[in-house]
């Protein structure tokens, strides 16, 4: 590729959004966990729809290949370009304009680099609720959210958010625009290629803007932190409380001691919220658009005479300091991990009922196979999704912990397998993820989603070999 084609680029885009020194690009050629590292012939910052197009045809002339990147806070290298040198990340920061919110529908339209928290704030201004939350949320884009079809705090009241979206903006492999936006609740004119797009990280197309569901926004909230005796008396403790307070269960999060320990002694701010230790804790929050007394809602539900059976130990927050001291403590939990030393992260779903005994099985393998790890596996139990993570032990060599790591992952996925779950619950496949997939799905679904990708981008210049290889 000559100095000339980048010039042409320059052209159409203007100098300052064509990134090709060292200094500028690095942070664009790493991943958030630095696990992947790789160079690019240049990063990209279009303002508008009409400059990815442009991009597009210029990389289609020249056949480059095009690796969407948002907020960069992916955990499977979807937004890291190759190590050849000849790709370009096109990086949608720049595309961040709230287009419009309409109070009357419930919905909003925005350009995909708008940073998650800034979409929930816009919302939040018009007296609305976009219920996505994650714990990256302070970078992350929405446009990196629908790529990765993410799912966070909230998915067991409003699902993932594929289950937020009214319509897709994007700029396909040909250079044309597949303008999807719509505030419409109802329209079953034909394939939904806008949900074929959410999930597809950056293979089919760019996401430019996307028009969300709102919700009205929450009055009323009541948080408790919860110690159960067992993983079997969280889930039984989850039935009850979704028949006793209905749709107002919004998270349901499952923290064991070792995730509570961790994450204490990694933060001075953070504090365990009871005396004793226990084995495992749950985060539950309930909210209402009305205005109700949750708190003596919530606390009726976990006292009652068959909850009390499952509890040990509760604190339902009385200010939201507390409430937010909660959800730091879960939140803070993968960061803790990370400074603790090398982790290896498993991000798996079971069916909810097969929780217990999937935990059951992981830990009793972890303990008798992995002696220079320990497991810290937490997440989003009302949704079935664990973050099946294990920590390497403080006098453990990095190395040798990490050389198993092939092996272990090959023992927790076929164990996933055996429970009819998934080895991907929302985090997505990247590159990270490629040959897992194809050990593991089904030889149809493979096919058909090859043939998808041919379909979609013949030429093969949407991030190429991630998802699928190439
Ligand atoms: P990036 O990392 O930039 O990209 C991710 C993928 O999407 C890549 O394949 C990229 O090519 C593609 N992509 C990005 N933007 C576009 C676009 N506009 N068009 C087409 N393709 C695009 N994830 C969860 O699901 N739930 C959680 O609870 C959660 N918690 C997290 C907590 C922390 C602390 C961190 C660091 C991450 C967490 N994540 C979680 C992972 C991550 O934040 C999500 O996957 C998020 O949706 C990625 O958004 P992003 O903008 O950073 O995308
Ligand atoms: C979370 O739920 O905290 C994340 O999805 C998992 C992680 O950040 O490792
Ligand atoms: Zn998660």
């Amino acid at each position: 590729m000559g100095n000339g084609a980048l010039a042409e680029l320059r052209t159409l885009l203007g100098n300052d959004s064509v990134l090709s020194a060292d200094a500028d690009t690095e942070t664009y050629l790493i991943d958030q966990l630095r696990n992947y590292r790789g160079r690019a012939l240049a990063v990209v910052l279009p303002r508008s729809t009409e400059q990815v197009v442009a991009i597009v045809g210029w990389c289609r002339e020249h056949r480059v290949a095009i690796v969407p990147q948002g907020g960069n806070t992916g955990y499977c290298g979807g937004a890291t370009p190759d190590e050849s040198g000849r790709e370009l990340v096109l990086a949608l920061q720049r595309m961040n304009r709230v287009r419009a919110v309409s109070a009357a529908d419930f919905s909003m339209t925005v350009e995909a680099g708008c940073v998650l928290a800034r979409v929930q704030q816009a919302a939040a201004e018009a007296g609305r609720f976009f219920p996505l939350s994650l714990g990256s949320q302070g970078s992350c884009q929405i446009g990196g959210n629908l790529a990765t079809n993410a799912g966070g705090v909230n998915v067991l009241r409003y699902g993932m958010t594929r289950d937020l979206v009214l319509g897709v903006e994007a700029v396909l492999p040909d250079g044309s625009i597949y303008n999807g936006l719509s505030a419409l609740r109802k329209d079953n004119t034909g394939y939904n290629l806008g949900s074929l797009l959410i999930g597809s990280e950056g293979t089919l197309a760019v996401i430019t803007a996307a028009t969300l569901k709102l919700w009205p926004q929450m009055r009323s909230t009541a948080t408790a932190f919860v110690a159960v005796t067992s993983a079997q008396a969280a889930i039984e403790l989850l039935g009850m409380l979704r028949t006793q307070v209905g749709d107002r269960l919004n998270s349901f999060e499952y923290l064991p001691r070792s995730a509570v320990q961790l994450a204490c002694e990694q933060f001075d701010s953070l504090q365990d919220p009871f005396e004793s230790p226990y084995d495992s804790y749950l985060l539950i929050e309930i909210s209402s658009a009305g205005l109700e007394d949750l708190d003596d809602l919530l606390q009726t539900a976990l006292t009652s005479d068959s909850a009390s059976e499952l509890i040990l130990d509760a604190v339902l927050a009385t200010s939201e300091r507390q409430r937010q001291a909660f959800w730091h403590l879960r939140e803070k939990v993968p960061e803790a991990q990370r400074r603790a030393g090398g982790s290896l992260k498993y991000d798996v779903s079971v069916q909810v009922s097969q929780l217990p005994a999937f935990l059951a099985q992981v830990s009793e393998w972890v303990t008798a196979n992995v002696p220079d790890g320990f497991l810290v596996c937490y997440g989003h139990a009302g949704d079935g999704n664990l973050h099946c993570n294990i920590s390497q032990r403080p006098d453990a060599p990095l190395a040798g912990f990490l050389a198993r790591e092939p092996a272990i992952k090959r023992r927790v996925h076929d164990m996933v397998k055996e429970f009819g779950g998934s080895i991907s619950a929302e985090h997505g496949i990247g590159q990270q993820k490629v040959e897992e997939l194809e050990r593991y799905a089904s030889p149809v679904k493979l096919e058909l989603m090859r043939r998808l990708k041919h379909t979609i981008d013949p030429l093969g210049i949407m991030n190429p070999g991630k998802v699928l290889r190439s």
